[in-house]
C-alpha cells in the first residue's frame, strides 16, 4: 500500500527545484562520487568493479525515486523496495551506518552546485529523503 508521508507538496517542490539546479551541472554525480569516496574509507572498496558511466545515470534516477517515495508515489514505493533488496545483506551488503555518510556526501555536492542553496534546503534535503532511506535500511 502506498503511504502518505508527512512531507508537504511545497517541501517536495523546493527539493525538486534544487535538484534541477544541481542537474544543470554535468559533473554533479562525478563530484558526488568523489565526495562519497572521501567521506568514509570503506566506501571505495564497494565500487571496485563499477562502470561509473552507468552508475552516475542510475543514481540520477535513484535520487528521484527517494523524492517520489516522500510524495507517497506508488512507483517510488516499488523502486525503493527494489533498492532495499539490491543493497541488503544478501546482495550488496551495505552497512546501514553508511547511509548517513551517503547523505552527507550528497548534501556537500548539492551545496557545491545549487547556487540558491540556503539553510532551509540544508535541513529539507535530509528530511525529505529520510523516509525512503529509513525504508531501504529497514530491508537490510
Ligand atoms: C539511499 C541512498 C542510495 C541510493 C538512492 C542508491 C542508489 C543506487 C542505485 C540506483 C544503484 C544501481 C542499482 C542497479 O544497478 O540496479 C546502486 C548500486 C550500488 N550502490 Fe547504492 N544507493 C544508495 C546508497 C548506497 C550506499 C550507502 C552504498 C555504500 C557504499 C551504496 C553502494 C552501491 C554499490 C556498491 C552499488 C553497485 C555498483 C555496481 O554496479 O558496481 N549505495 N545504488
Amino acid at each position: 500500500m502506498s503511504q502518505e508521508q508527512p512531507v508537504s507538496a511545497k517541501q517536495v517542490e523546493k527539493i525538486k527545484l534544487s535538484y534541477a539546479r544541481c542537474l544543470e551541472h554535468k559533473d554533479f554525480f562525478e563530484k558526488f562520487y568523489k565526495n562519497f569516496f572521501n567521506v568514509d574509507s570503506r566506501v571505495p572498496g564497494y565500487f571496485q568493479k563499477t562502470n561509473f558511466e552507468q552508475q552516475r545515470k542510475a543514481l540520477r534516477y535513484g535520487v528521484e525515486y527517494l523524492i517520489m517515495y516522500a510524495e507517497g508515489s506508488r512507483i517510488g514505493e516499488t523502486k525503493i523496495e527494489e533498492l532495499g533488496l539490491k543493497h541488503d545483506r544478501r546482495h550488496l551488503n551495505i552497512p546501514v551506518d553508511l547511509y548517513d555518510k551517503w547523505m552527507q556526501a550528497l548534501l556537500t555536492t548539492i551545496k557545491q552546485h545549487d547556487s540558491s542553496f540556503n539553510d532551509e534546503l540544508e535541513k529539507l534535503w535530509p528530511y525529505v529523503l529520510s523516509f525512503a532511506i529509513a525504508q531501504i535500511k529497514s530491508k537490510y
